[in-house]
């Protein structure tokens, strides 16, 4: 039976807590993440056991989870989708990056009220889901009017895992010295602005930096991610909002999108993705996806390591991209995952079951 129209979130379908289960899958990427950071993983053939054995490092393979863990993942647990979503963020190599980037929308496609109301569009478990990929990261970067609307602290808080440097797209340095970000000393911040006179080291808490810029005072986004490449912020995490995200996707600087879509009409207000009209069906970008049940919403995991950048005059100013848009480029069609797809028979099932879901589950 379906559930009834509400203007309410239906709570009860979630709760913010992880199971005892996901707790130890939780504590076992995050060990993961603090071996790679910690850093330089063995080269040589051999084999490196995290996190109570659910995953384990090679040279040849990467991180990858024990058959244990694989089956795990296959289940309906809690514990095995947090493996199956989480993995993959997990960098394959020392030396390598991932760029990545969150909306959670209506269903009509906007991530905000015309007034800028966010606070919350999709539920609790993606509010965690939020709170994880912060965790996982190294650097939580969000655009000016995110930090003007919300007044957020960008912290880990309610997942264990360290708070990510904060980094914040300001070119015209227009944000009031009292946001929180500047004065709560929570975690290291970097307000980026574009390079020009006269910039002051620091605003409130963070460290100016500027960032070369196109004639218009778009950042060059290019230049950002080398500089925070360089200064070791590897795993990045573009938190919002649809302005920056969407300028992050067409310079072609994204590895994987995370569209969280709520049961939610808003009718008008801020735009999520906002990408140039394609003439033809066949010249749209169609990522490969993962799909996850997380509370009441659904998670698109988007793979799009590989694809280049689309000129839509929101750009990154990068010079990046040009002519009639993304073809399906390498990467695109991937699975993007770990494990082999989920039995359908146990998906049609948990589908019916809705309100007995645990918070996060993989649909397909
Ligand atoms: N539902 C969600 O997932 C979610 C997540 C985050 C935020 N939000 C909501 O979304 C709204 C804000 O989103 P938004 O799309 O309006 O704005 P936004 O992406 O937060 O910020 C856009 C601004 O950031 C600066 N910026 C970003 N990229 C830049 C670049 N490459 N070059 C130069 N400047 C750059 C620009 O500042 P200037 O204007 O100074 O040039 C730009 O106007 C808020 O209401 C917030 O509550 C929702």
């Amino acid at each position: 039976m379906n559930p009834a129209p509400s203007r309410q979130y239906p709570a009860d379908l979630v709760s913010t807590n992880l199971s005892p289960e996901a707790a130890g899958a939780w504590s076992a990427l995050l060990e993961v993440l603090r071996l790679a950071r910690a850093g330089p993983l063995p080269l040589a053939p051999s084999t490196l056991t995290a996190g109570e054995g659910l995953i384990t490092w090679s040279a040849s393979a990467g991180w990858e989870l024990t058959p244990e863990a694989q089956a795990q993942a296959q289940t309906e647990t809690e514990a095995g989708a947090l493996l199956d979503l989480y993995l993959p963020l997990l960098l394959p190599e020392p030396t390598a990056t991932l760029t990545l980037a969150h909306l959670g929308q209506s269903l009509d496609g906007f991530i905000a009220t015309t007034r800028g109301e966010s606070r919350y569009i999709t539920g609790p478990a993606n509010i965690r889901h939020l709170h994880c990929l912060r965790a996982l990261a190294d650097a939580v970067l969000v655009g000016a009017e995110t930090v003007a609307a919300d007044d957020p602290r960008l912290t880990t808080r309610l997942v264990p895992g360290d708070n990510p440097v904060r980094v914040i797209l300001d070119p015209r340095r227009r944000l009031p010295l009292e946001r929180q970000v500047f004065q709560d000393r929570a975690a290291p911040t970097l307000l980026i602005c574009a390079a020009g006179p006269a910039i002051p080291r620091n605003w409130g808490q963070a460290e100016v930096v500027p960032v070369a810029a196109t004639g218009e005072g778009r950042l060059r986004l290019d230049a950002l991610v080398a500089e925070l490449h360089r200064r070791g912020l590897r795993r990045l995490f573009v938190e919002g909002g649809g302005l920056t995200v969407s300028r992050f996707l067409a310079a072609g600087l994204l590895d994987r999108l995370h569209l969280a879509v709520a049961p939610l009409m808003i009718g008008e207000g801020r735009r999520g993705l906002s990408l140039p009209a394609s003439p033809a069906l066949g010249e749209c970008l169609r990522p490969g996806c993962r799909v996850f049940r997380m509370g009441a919403d659904i998670l698109f995991d988007c793979e799009l390591r590989g694809v280049a950048g689309v000129d839509t005059g929101i750009g990154s100013g990068s010079g990046s991209g040009s002519g009639p848009g993304p073809g399906p480029g390498p990467g695109i069609g991937t699975d993007g995952g770990v494990g082999a797809g989920l039995d359908r028979a146990m998906i049609e099932r948990r589908r019916d079951e809705c309100g007995a879901t645990p918070d996060l589950f993989r649909i397909y």
